[in-house]
């Protein structure tokens, strides 16, 4: 056999498989339309889960069975996980959704078909952790079996769900000078939006698009007249370790003038690379005395000042 009959040949087979899938597509396509998923409604589901249905009644969620709202009235249970008319009759695994075995964007998905862009008082919701691998289900219990809650509002239970996973950043609120995390007064959801925003790290903004920071601290918000150039360039975190830190007032540094020099220090470079950022101190500032060791006894206002433009008061 010549190659090019062997080619033809094998066209020929091409073509036929191509014609049989089209066959086939022509003959499954009516008959999967007649067996469109159906749904049964929750009241079918209850008749096997009834200890399930009667926890979700006292869950938030059953504003979905009873509220037109969402399109999903008397058939909630499948709002969630799709039509089961099918996992009705056959009460198998394998025809019911379960979002506890789906990857943590699918389980997203299902939660954001309502949820998304929804406003709360902590931000917008997206699917911020999803990319990390964590689901809206790390969270949120749909079912509040076993007591488990839909959503933590008390600020030590929300910062044990975080610290679970967040190890590292929790032995930071255990420094000596930290935010009062472990003391509950405070969460990880006053500065982080759980959800994900447009920031860097999921910081949360206050009146629009300021640091969260300023929400709580607002004598910091200014505008003044005299900005100090890093609280608008860097922000907080060029001079504070946000969690906590060894140093008092949670610095960078040890030493408060060590956290000015890295950028007020005159120190000589190779010629033609200046990397000094913020201006050089006058010569009477002889930084080997103790006077000069703490700067903001002198430049009090270090975070902006209304009247100086050296930030003395
Ligand atoms: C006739 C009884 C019956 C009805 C009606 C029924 N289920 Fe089930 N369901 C079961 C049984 C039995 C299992 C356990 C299957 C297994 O573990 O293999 C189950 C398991 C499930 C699971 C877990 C599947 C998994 O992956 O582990 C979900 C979710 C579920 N049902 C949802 C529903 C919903 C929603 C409805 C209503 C649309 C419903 N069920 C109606 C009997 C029923
Ligand atoms: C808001 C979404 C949502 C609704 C509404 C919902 N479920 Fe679920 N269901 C889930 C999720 C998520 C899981 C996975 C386990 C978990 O995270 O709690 C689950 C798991 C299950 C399971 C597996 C067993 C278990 O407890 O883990 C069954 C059975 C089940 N659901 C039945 C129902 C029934 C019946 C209804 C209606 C009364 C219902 N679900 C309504 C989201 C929902
Ligand atoms: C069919 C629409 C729908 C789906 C799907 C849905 N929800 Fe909801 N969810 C609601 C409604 C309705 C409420 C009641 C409050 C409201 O009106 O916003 C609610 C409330 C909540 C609340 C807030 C409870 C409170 O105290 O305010 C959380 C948290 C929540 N849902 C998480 C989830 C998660 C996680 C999933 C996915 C497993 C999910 N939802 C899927 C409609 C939905
Ligand atoms: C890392 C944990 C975590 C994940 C993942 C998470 N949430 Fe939340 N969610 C929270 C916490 C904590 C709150 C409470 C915030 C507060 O009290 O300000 C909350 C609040 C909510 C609320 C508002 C409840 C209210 O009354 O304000 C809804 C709705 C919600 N989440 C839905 C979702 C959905 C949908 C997903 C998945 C896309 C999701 N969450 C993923 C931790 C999480
Ligand atoms: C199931 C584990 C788990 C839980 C619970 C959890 N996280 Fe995360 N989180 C991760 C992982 C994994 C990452 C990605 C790696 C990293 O940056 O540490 C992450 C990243 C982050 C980031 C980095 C910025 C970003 O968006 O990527 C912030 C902020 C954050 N989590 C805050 C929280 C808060 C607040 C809570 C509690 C409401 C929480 N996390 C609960 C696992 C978790
Ligand atoms: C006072 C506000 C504040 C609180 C409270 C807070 N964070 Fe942060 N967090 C920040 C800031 C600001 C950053 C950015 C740090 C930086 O740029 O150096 C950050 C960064 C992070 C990151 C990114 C990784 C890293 O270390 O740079 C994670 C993860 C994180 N925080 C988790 C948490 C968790 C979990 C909690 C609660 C136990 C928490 N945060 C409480 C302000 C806060
Ligand atoms: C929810 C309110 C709140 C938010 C948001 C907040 N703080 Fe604070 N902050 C406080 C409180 C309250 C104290 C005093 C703590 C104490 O006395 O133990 C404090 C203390 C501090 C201190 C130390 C003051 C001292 O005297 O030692 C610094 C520095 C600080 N915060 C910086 C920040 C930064 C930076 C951010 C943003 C990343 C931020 N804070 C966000 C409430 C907040
Ligand atoms: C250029 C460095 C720098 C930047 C940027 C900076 N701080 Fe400070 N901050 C300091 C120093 C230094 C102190 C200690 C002052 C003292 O001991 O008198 C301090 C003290 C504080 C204190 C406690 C004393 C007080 O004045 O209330 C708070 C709260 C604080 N800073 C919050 C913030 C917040 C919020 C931001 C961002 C909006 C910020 N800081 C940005 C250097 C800085
Ligand atoms: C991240 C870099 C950075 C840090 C840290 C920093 N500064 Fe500055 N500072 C600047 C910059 C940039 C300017 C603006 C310089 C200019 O306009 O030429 C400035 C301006 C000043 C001014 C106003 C005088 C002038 O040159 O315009 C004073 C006073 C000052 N800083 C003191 C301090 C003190 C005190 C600290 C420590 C608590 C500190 N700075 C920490 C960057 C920094
Ligand atoms: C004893 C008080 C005092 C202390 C402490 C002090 N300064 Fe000053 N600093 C001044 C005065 C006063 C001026 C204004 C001088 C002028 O107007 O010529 C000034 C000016 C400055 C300027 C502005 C220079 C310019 O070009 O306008 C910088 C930057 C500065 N100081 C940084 C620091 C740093 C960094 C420290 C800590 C290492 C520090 N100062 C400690 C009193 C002090």
């Amino acid at each position: 056999m010549s190659t090019r009959c062997m080619r033809n040949s094998c066209l020929q087979a091409v073509c036929s498989v191509v014609a049989g899938i089209a066959l086939a597509l022509c003959l499954t396509i009516p008959a999967a339309a007649a067996e469109s998923p159906a749904y049964v409604g929750s009241e079918t589901c209850k008749t096997c889960h009834e200890e399930i249905y009667n926890n979700l009644q006292k869950t938030p969620h059953f504003a979905i069975e009873t509220g037109a709202r969402k399109g999903w009235e008397k058939k909630s249970c499948e709002s969630c996980h799709g039509p089961g008319a099918k996992h009705a009759e056959s009460a198998s695994a394998d025809d019911i959704r379960n979002p506890a075995k789906l990857t943590p964007v699918e389980t997203d998905h299902t939660c954001l078909t309502c949820h998304l862009n929804q406003r709360t008082p902590g931000g917008r919701i997206a699917s911020g952790h999803a990319k990390d691998q964590v689901g809206c289900t790390t969270c949120h219990f749909v079912h509040g079996t076993a007591g488990a809650k839909l959503v933590e509002h008390k600020k030590s239970e929300i910062n044990a769900r975080c610290s679970t996973c967040h190890i590292s950043e929790w032995a930071a609120f255990n420094r000596p000078y930290k935010h009062r995390l472990p003391e509950g007064a405070m969460s990880c959801v006053d500065c982080h939006n759980p959800h994900a925003t447009f920031n860097v790290d999921s910081m949360r903004t206050s009146f629009g698009n300021e640091p969260g920071c300023l929400q709580c601290h607002s004598d910091k918000r200014g505008p003044f007249v005299f900005e100090h150039a890093p609280m608008r360039l860097e922000g907080c975190g060029a001079c504070h370790e946000p969690h906590g830190s060894a140093n008092p007032r949670m610095l960078v540094r040890h030493e408060q003038s060590l956290v000015c020099l890295e950028c007020h220090a005159n120190i000589s470079m190779p010629a033609g690379q200046n990397t000094k950022i913020g201006g050089v101190p006058p010569a009477f500032h002889d930084l080997r005395t103790s006077r000069f060791q703490n700067c903001t006894v002198c430049h009090v206002k270090v975070h902006g000042s209304y009247v100086d433009r050296e930030l003395l008061r």
